[in-house]
């Protein structure tokens, strides 16, 4: 399935559906059970420097597994998106400088969990952003992606400008397009005006192919896939199906994303990136 395989951030992946972080990603055995079914990158639970056993959604065993499940996996070339939370600027600093030493081959930033929002409150202003942002560029070597909550008091060209102008090379945003969208995939085309479908769609819009755009939120098949990626997004993350249905939701959601693109006769899912037109 050569189709869906992707460059993102300079990266190249096999595929361009992964996990998304948590969804099954918290444990050794359940990281190997992901990467034994999907041949696409492996995105780690949010982990902390010591670990954290509250708030639930955030439980990790603390970064220092992490390194070591990442020394594992390298050794297979397997490519590892590792995740970061923290309770102050410090610890964000210091787990995705001990993920960049673990070789990972990108650190993701979450800064969309409520937990971090209350702690560091990086969107509190642009400043703290930038000065958060700044320090982890400052400590790292590695690719760099931020996950950004679905609402933010800036625009998202400003988060964007900000982003290329450190390097930041991916931003993983919500795929949260309009439960009524009506859109002909054959032809790319969505009825109404122009107009902004997600926020994917808007970081896709500011970043003028600069920055890479993953879709994370409801993507349950190919086709949900299929349409992220014509609203701009390079690569997308499967959290609840992967729950729900297990390891090989990954694999499914691939194959299918596959079948779609052969069936438009498109050789590369790079090809439809971004491509959405609108009937209005
Ligand atoms: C069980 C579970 C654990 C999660 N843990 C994390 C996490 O550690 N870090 C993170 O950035 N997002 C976490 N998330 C959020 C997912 O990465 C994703 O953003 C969210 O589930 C939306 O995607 P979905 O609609 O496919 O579920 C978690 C989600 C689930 C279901």
């Amino acid at each position: 399935m050569e189709r869906t395989s992707i460059r993102l951030g300079g990266v190249e992946l096999a595929s361009s559906v992964m996990n998304a972080s948590g969804a099954r990603s918290a444990e050794r055995g359940e990281i190997l059970e992901l990467c034994a079914a999907h041949r696409g990158a492996i995105v780690f639970k949010s982990c902390n420097r010591a670990g954290l056993d509250t708030p639930e959604n955030l439980k990790n065993r603390g970064v220092e597994y992490f390194q070591s499940i990442a020394g594992e996996l390298t050794a297979r070339n397997k490519k590892i998106i590792g995740s970061v939370v923290g309770a102050s600027e410090e610890e964000f600093v210091d787990v995705a400088r001990m993920l960049d030493r673990a070789r990972v081959n990108i650190v993701e930033l979450n800064l969309a969990d409520d937990y971090v929002t209350k702690s560091v409150a990086p969107f509190a202003s642009f400043e703290r952003l930038k000065s958060i942002l700044g320090r982890v560029r400052g400590e790292t070597g590695c690719v760099l992606a931020v996950k950004v909550p679905p609402r933010m008091p800036f625009e998202p060209r400003a988060i964007a400008d900000l982003f290329k102008s450190m390097r930041i090379a991916i931003a993983v945003c919500a795929n949260d397009l309009p439960k009524d969208l009506v859109i002909d995939i054959a032809r790319a085309k969505v009825e109404g005006p122009p107009r902004t479908l997600s926020q994917a769609h808007a970081f896709f819009k500011e970043s003028e192919n600069l920055l890479g755009v993953v879709a994370v939120g409801g993507i349950n098949s190919g086709r949900d896939a299929y349409i992220a990626h014509l609203t701009g997004a390079k690569a997308v993350q499967v959290g609840s199906a992967l729950m729900k249905e297990g390891a090989g939701a990954l694999g499914r959601i691939d194959r299918e994303l596959d079948s779609i693109l052969a069936e438009h006769d498109h050789k590369s899912v790079s090809e439809i990136v971004g491509t959405v037109r609108f009937s209005g």
